[in-house]
């Protein structure tokens, strides 16, 4: 296993250049299932979650291969409707295969993914949503058993306690695409990688209007053909990187950026003291001399990510002041609170908030990383601290940011990975 080292102290200047996101294209993968036709897919990040998606379409008779940030999916010649607890229980988005399997292959069996440190995680809204379009779903052995001869479309309201649902809103969108009739899901997730998803099937001749707003339509079709398509920019890899410019009280410019997709987050970036400038796709972010403390609450789009609560929680942990960052979309999403307070934060957790009281200065410590964006935070912390942070579990970071301590070095930073 690999674990990261980084020296903090330096401010990082200079330019770079954000990936595709792994939220968009993870689903859009698995949208390939619902067509015979070859499908091409570029901007595509390396990411551990891609090739684990990669090798879930391969074993459900796939042909994907990967290069240079080019994904190719062509079919080969046994489909297979199984998807195994082996390569689901890895990672939460490959249970957004069933919804195309069922739509494709009248049948599909898919292993529940299962809890993970950031909470529960449920999946009643896809069964209900897939319920609603006519399958009959049981489950068996840890796995969903859906069948049904015929989808049938809808109107459907996909909400839940804490609001409406990504992978759920995606899951069922694409069965829909292929069912009879029309559907209408309210409550659908606005966030735009489910708009992403959306454009690329619709590329495939889906039926879909209103993506990026509560309420999708969609009219079924027969059949769905091959795609091209190219993913929208990672918001959150972007954002860690403006967080990366203010802690380090630091001067960069992010290309390949959509700021429409950043408005939750550039609202309290800038509120705490950012400078911004905006150009065509790309976005130059440097702090004000002195940073503000902020209050953030977590919401789902186009509310402030969840995503980026760990992140925005390191910096507010070196600004003076009190800041209160509250958790509405996973209330136990808070592991990175010890780790940060072992480096010096004095962070208290009380129920699904966080009370950050901003200290002057953080000190490098061995740490862990407990989920992926629970990882960025501790490397943003670890690039402010004095001395040496050592983040232990790296591989989380690996499964959303590509490349992320060659980037951050191209800026700057020192920071390497070593075996542990
Ligand atoms: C997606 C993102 C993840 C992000 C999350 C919330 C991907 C691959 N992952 O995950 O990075 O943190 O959205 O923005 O896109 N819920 C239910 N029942 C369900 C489904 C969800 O109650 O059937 C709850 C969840 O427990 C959570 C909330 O709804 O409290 C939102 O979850 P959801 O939007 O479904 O998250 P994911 O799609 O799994």
């Amino acid at each position: 296993m690999d674990r990261l080292v980084v020296e903090g102290g330096v401010k990082l200047k200079g330019e770079v250049r954000i990936s595709g996101a792994k939220n968009a294209v993870l689903p859009i993968l698995a949208a390939t299932l619902l067509t015979d036709e070859p499908c091409v897919i570029s901007g595509v990040p390396e990411l551990c979650d891609v090739m684990t998606m990669l090798r879930i379409l391969k074993s459900l008779g796939k042909i994907a291969e990967f290069h240079n940030g080019v994904v190719t999916v062509t079919s080969g010649r046994h489909a297979n409707f199984v998807a195994d607890y082996k390569l689901v229980s890895t990672m939460r988005a490959s249970f957004c295969v069933l919804g195309p399997l069922l739509a494709k292959f009248k049948k599909a069996k898919v292993s529940l993914p299962g809890g993970c440190v950031i909470g529960v995680r449920p999946v009643d809204l896809h069964l209900k949503g897939l319920k609603a379009l006519g399958a009959d779903i049981s489950i068996e052995s840890g796995y969903v058993m859906a069948k049904a001869a015929r989808l049938r479309g809808n109107n459907m309201y996909l909400g839940g306690v804490y609001g409406s649902s990504v992978l759920g809103t995606d899951n069922v969108m694409m069965a829909a695409t292929l069912a009879h009739g029309r559907t209408i899901i309210e409550n659908a997730a606005c966030e735009p990688e489910v708009a992403d998803l959306a454009d690329f099937l619709n590329k495939m001749g889906a039926r879909i209007t209103g993506q990026g707003t509560p309420i999708i339509e969609i009219q079924g079709v027969k059949h769905l053909r091959g795609a091209e398509h190219t993913i929208i920019p990672d918001r959150i890899e972007a954002a860690t990187f403006m967080v990366a410019a203010m802690i380090t009280g630091g001067d960069i410019t992010i290309k390949n950026v959509c700021p429409q997709h950043l408005g939750a987050i550039i609202d309290k970036i800038e509120e705490s003291g950012a400078v911004l400038a905006r150009t065509d796709g790309t976005l130059r972010i440097r702090p004000k001399r002195r940073l503000k403390p902020v209050n953030v609450t977590t919401l789902p789009y186009p509310g402030f990510p969840t995503d980026m609560q760990a992140q925005m929680m390191s910096l507010m942990a070196v600004t003076p002041g009190i800041s209160v960052i509250t958790e509405k979309i996973y209330p136990d999403r808070f592991m990175h609170v010890a780790e940060l307070n072992r480096m010096g934060a004095r962070i208290q957790r009380e129920g699904p908030h966080a009370i950050v009281e901003g200290v002057k200065l953080l000190s490098g410590a061995p740490v862990m990383a407990s989920d992926l964006r629970a990882s960025a935070s501790l490397l943003l912390a670890g690039l402010v601290a004095k001395g040496k942070t050592t983040i232990s579990r790296i591989y989380h970071l690996d499964r959303g940011y590509e490349d992320i301590e060659q980037k951050m070095s191209a800026l700057g930073a020192r920071v390497w990975r070593e075996k542990e």
